[in-house]
């Protein structure tokens, strides 16, 4: 079996904390014993570029049970645990193709190793599979039945493809589902991303002025969590009604250039670049700390900062210190890489359980519709969402109560008023 991963020998550490990982992902659990006995995925080569973590693990044996061949690459060269990589290929025989710092060329021949598997489901977190295999290696096409996409940064990549007419093969949008993304976008990003701040630089959140640039999903989880931990919370933003609502959550609004001269910490979320630039640094405090949750390591210009400053080189593990001329210093958190998966371990595997299973289950649904589907992006179907979130509460022993007919009838009528 082809693989390339850091050591083999860490694979009883990633089977303890696969194990751990395992027991907050009931959902997952439920949807893998059903794949077991009914094989759904038979047949299929299943190719996945995500961050190769514990939960993901637990995605890929679930997929595994379900009948298909999988292999597996990073979506982000930071973000692999070594240890899971070397569980995967020793206790499961999957090949996966990732090692923790490894560099663009060795990501893409990673990509490359796993579109070798000739899969015909694609399984992707950023789109970098779907879009290699369009602008690359177009020969696989004609038996991939469709695959699916795990993040927003990815989605909008991909309906960008539609749009213009490029897309060839049907994508199902896992993070427009309502368990995925009012879960994990909001409080998963939430939570390891102030994990990620505080493992990289143990600071006192309290009384800090924190700036989260964007205000999705993702953002407002920071923001919450922010004020949570005693932080004053300035939003920036370009979205009319989503500032609005950041406003109204409580949070002081203003312009990047303004917020730029107060903020002690600084962290963008927006899945667009160059929202921290050259012009923003200059106006930044002696001491400032920036970070990056966004999906790729676009939203910090730090090849401006680079400009005009000296880097003063590594002062602790994932922070890098930039000194101005004037000599303040401004300090970047796990290279501008998003920092809940560089200095911390990604989400919580109970939110993750969400997500992945909509990911098995999108799978499931694509073979399912085979060749009936268009070229275009679809949202997971609302049964799935829906029977996800159902099985999400009764894991967590919540009962819920049910319409009466009468309740029913009253919904579906319009007769009755005042
Ligand atoms: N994306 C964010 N957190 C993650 C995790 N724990 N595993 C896989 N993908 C993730």
């Amino acid at each position: 079996m082809d693989f390339d991963i850091k050591d083999i020998s860490l694979a009883d550490k990633g089977k303890k904390s696969v194990d751990w990982a395992n027991k907050s992902m009931p959902v997952l659990n439920m949807i893998k014993k059903r794949f077991e006995d009914e094989k759904p995925l038979k047949g299929m080569r299943l190719g996945a570029c995500l961050h190769v973590t514990t939960e993901t693990a637990s995605l890929m044996e679930t997929l595994k049970a379900g009948g298909a061949t999988v292999s597996l690459c990073a979506s982000n060269p930071l973000s692999t645990q070594d240890y899971v990589a070397a569980y995967l290929v020793k206790y499961h025989e999957i090949p996966v193709f990732a090692i923790n710092g490894e560099d663009t060329d060795t990501y893409y021949s990673h990509i490359n190793s796993v579109l070798d598997t000739r899969p015909t489901l694609t399984m992707d977190d950023g789109a970098d599979l779907v879009s290699t295999i369009h602008s690359g290696r177009q020969e696989l096409i004609e038996e991939i039945v469709g695959g699916t996409e795990e993040t927003t940064t990815g989605v909008i990549r991909l309906r960008a493809m539609a749009q213009d007419g490029v897309l060839r093969f049907p994508l199902v949008a896992v993070n427009d589902a309502n368990t995925k993304h009012m879960f994990d976008n909001r409080y998963g990003t939430g939570q390891s991303t102030m994990d990620g701040i505080i493992r990289a630089t143990n600071r006192l959140i309290a009384g800090s002025i924190f700036v989260v640039c964007g205000y999705g999903w993702c953002s407002k989880g920071l923001a919450m969590r922010a004020s949570g931990l005693g932080a004053n919370v300035v939003v920036t933003e370009v979205n009319p009604l989503r500032a609005l609502e950041a406003v109204m959550d409580g949070y002081r609004v203003m312009l990047i250039s303004e917020a730029a001269e107060i903020g002690d910490f600084f962290c963008t979320l927006t899945g667009d670049m160059n929202v921290i630039r050259k012009e923003h640094f200059l106006k930044m405090k002696d001491g400032a700390i920036v970070a990056n949750s966004g999906h790729f390591n676009v939203e910090l210009d730090i090849d401006g900062l680079k400009e005009i400053s000296a880097h003063t080189g590594r002062i602790r593990d994932f922070i890098d210190g930039y000194k101005l001329e004037d000599g303040r210093c401004i300090y970047i958190l796990g290279e501008g890489r998003l920092v809940n998966l560089a200095a911390a371990e990604g989400h919580p595997s109970s939110v993750m359980d969400m997500s992945f299973a909509n990911q098995a289950l999108s799978a499931e649904y694509l073979i399912k519709m085979g060749k009936s589907l268009e070229n275009i992006v679809y949202g997971v179907p609302e049964d799935i969402d829906n029977d996800i979130a159902r099985l999400k509460l009764e894991s967590m022993g919540i009962k819920i109560d049910t319409l009466t007919p009468e309740q029913e009838k009253y919904l579906n009528s319009w007769e009755m008023g005042t």
